[in-house]
């Protein structure tokens, strides 16, 4: 990114000097440092292939309105060629609250897909075989709900649930530092947490348990150094609960995923990329003794930096979003979302969505980036960024761990003072003018040019609202109630909730009814703001 006058530093903050050599990878190992592709530390890519054997996965995160409307653009989006699924959901399904609740209000279908019950789930997935498929939900604090309602669908359609691949992102330490789908306090949350990597290691194993994800702290400012490590550790976080549980690492690290932004500057998106692989794996290896390999592989999703894009001349993002997904292949990302170049200003259309996804088949299929695995290898600069990200980022993790953890941290408020001091600086860089944003403070136009961009139809809220009525009118109550009654049980103690609660969601039990059936027993979180 330029900066006017004065020497130049990467993002985060980092020297980043006109001229590498020799000298700056002086006494330099590149056995010890890279290893091979596909072994340990992985700093050159997880598979030994990379992308010479598959492609990454392109998997359009989309959703909204009803469940209908977001069946039709899956199958479009299938149509023109992406490898997964990934599911959007509004803000009252994130938040665990039925349409026809109040607090849904004005919300229903804007930001993802309305989901109240099985019956939508059937609609949302009606004509796609699950079992042909991987499906990514954006899903946190009711993510074993969408994923026992997942399961529910595939029965329906025969699929087995060890045949089901997908992720649920299931992260709620980013929703308490920077997202706010939050909705129990940490300890039950993590309770929960560990229930599912339990149940997915005894029902569902292909299944990716969660996303740990760094996107949402890097859109709320976080520079790269801060969103690997605050991500990490909130990977610790996980291990640690799962590991007291009572689980062995190499029951359930290999299904741990994680979740990256890639920004325009890609030098140090790369180098990103490859610090945190590397760390990774040095920390499930030394500290928690992890022997299978596939417990030190940090497999990543990229979504290109959303915050990045402009609603002033629409049509730049196209490039910006071009570049930034070339920064996430050239960084071994396993899946990958291009964002689409109207998305700060609405919804994306049909057309904007479809653009989005042939960047990266031009990427994939024109240029010279799959034939080769890690190419930046050895480069001077990139290596140099690779160590000195590395360095900062364990020097950040290290503060998490003085604090007691990830959960101690948040409670502190340091992640979140810590994003919104990296926040600050680039917002008065960008008023100041010393940070460009082509379009926005430096080759503006007199007058933008109009766009006309997709609406959701405000009359979704009723329609979800009748057919709640509907299937309440429907269903066997006195089933809902004892498979409720079960489920409170098991929350109140030890045993795992997903069992009563896919019981529950099976005889017709709503989102809304179900997480406030656990509301009342595990309380709702309060974050204390910390200035
Ligand atoms: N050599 C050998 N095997 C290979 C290979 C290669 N070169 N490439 C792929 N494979 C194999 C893998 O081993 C895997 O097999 P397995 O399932 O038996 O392990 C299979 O091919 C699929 O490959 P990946 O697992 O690498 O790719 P997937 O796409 O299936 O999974 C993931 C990628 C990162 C592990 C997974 O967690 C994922 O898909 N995550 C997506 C998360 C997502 O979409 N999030 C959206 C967030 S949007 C959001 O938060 C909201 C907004 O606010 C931004």
């Amino acid at each position: 990114m330029e900066r006017t006058g004065g020497t130049r530093s990467t993002e985060s903050g980092l020297p980043i000097e006109p001229v590498y050599g020799p000298g700056d990878l002086a006494g330099w190992d590149p056995a010890e440092r890279l290893g091979e592709p596909g072994a340990y530390p992985y700093t050159r890519g997880v598979y030994p292939s990379m992308y010479t054997g598959r492609p990454w996965t392109m998997r359009q995160y989309a959703g909204f309105g009803t469940a209908a409307e977001s069946n039709a653009r899956y199958k479009q989006l299938i149509a023109n060629g992406t490898m997964g699924l990934s599911v959007a959901f509004d803000l009252p399904t994130q938040m665990g609250h039925d349409s026809d609740a109040p607090l849904a209000h004005g919300e229903v279908g804007k930001v993802g897909v309305a989901i109240d019950s099985l019956e939508d789930m059937r609609v949302l997935f009606g004509g796609i075989p699950l079992d042909k498929v991987s499906t990514s939900m954006t899903i946190n604090a009711p993510a074993a709900l969408l994923l026992l309602l997942y399961q529910l669908v595939a029965e329906e359609q025969g699929v087995a649930a060890d045949k089901l691949t997908g992720t649920i992102q299931n992260d709620v330490l980013k929703e308490y530092i920077a997202r706010g789908t939050y909705i129990f306090p940490p300890k039950p949350s993590l309770r929960l947490i560990a229930d599912i990597f339990q149940y997915c290691r005894a029902e569902i194993p292909r299944w990716n348990t969660i996303s740990i994800s760094g996107y949402h702290m890097a859109e709320a400012g976080a520079s790269p150094a801060q969103e690997i490590a605050f991500t990490l550790a909130d990977g610790i976080q996980y291990v640690r609960t799962a590991v007291a549980a009572g689980m062995d690492v190499d029951d359930f690290a290999p299904r741990l995923s994680f979740f990256f932004v890639a920004r325009t500057t890609i030098l140090e998106e790369v180098a990103k990329f490859r610090a945190a692989r590397r760390i990774w794996a040095q920390v499930m290896r030394e500290e928690f003794g992890a022997r299978d390999p596939k417990s030190w592989m940090l497999r990543f999703h990229t979504q290109t930096a959303g915050v990045q894009l402009t609603a002033q001349q629409p049509e730049v993002n196209l490039v910006r979003v071009a570049v930034q997904g070339l920064g996430a292949v050239l960084g071994g990302t396993q899946s990958l979302h291009t964002n689409s170049f109207d998305e700060a200003i609405a919804l994306p259309t049909d057309k904007s969505a479809r653009l989005a996804l042939r960047t990266q088949q031009v990427l994939a299929h024109e240029t010279d980036v799959t034939a080769t695995v890690d190419p930046f290898a050895g480069s001077y600069v990139v290596e140099r960024m690779t160590d000195d990200l590395e360095a900062a980022a364990r020097e950040l993790m290290g503060k998490v761990e003085d604090l007691g953890g990830a959960v101690e941290a948040i409670e502190h408020g340091f992640q979140k003072s810590e994003i919104e001091r990296s926040a600050y600086r680039i917002a008065q860089e960008t008023d100041a003018g010393e940070r460009v944003v082509v379009g926005v403070n430096r080759y503006r136009l007199d007058e933008e040019e109009p766009y006309e961009p997709l609406r959701v139809d405000p009359a979704i809220e009723t329609r979800q609202a009748e057919r709640l009525a509907k299937l309440r009118a429907w269903r066997c109550q006195g089933r809902v109630n004892n498979a409720l009654l079960t489920m409170r049980k098991a929350a109140e103690g030890e045993d795992n909730v997903l069992y009563p609660m896919k019981e529950a969601l099976a005889a017709g039990a709503t989102i809304g009814e179900v997480c406030d059936t656990l509301r009342e027993v595990w309380g709702t979180y309060r974050p204390n703001d910390v200035f």
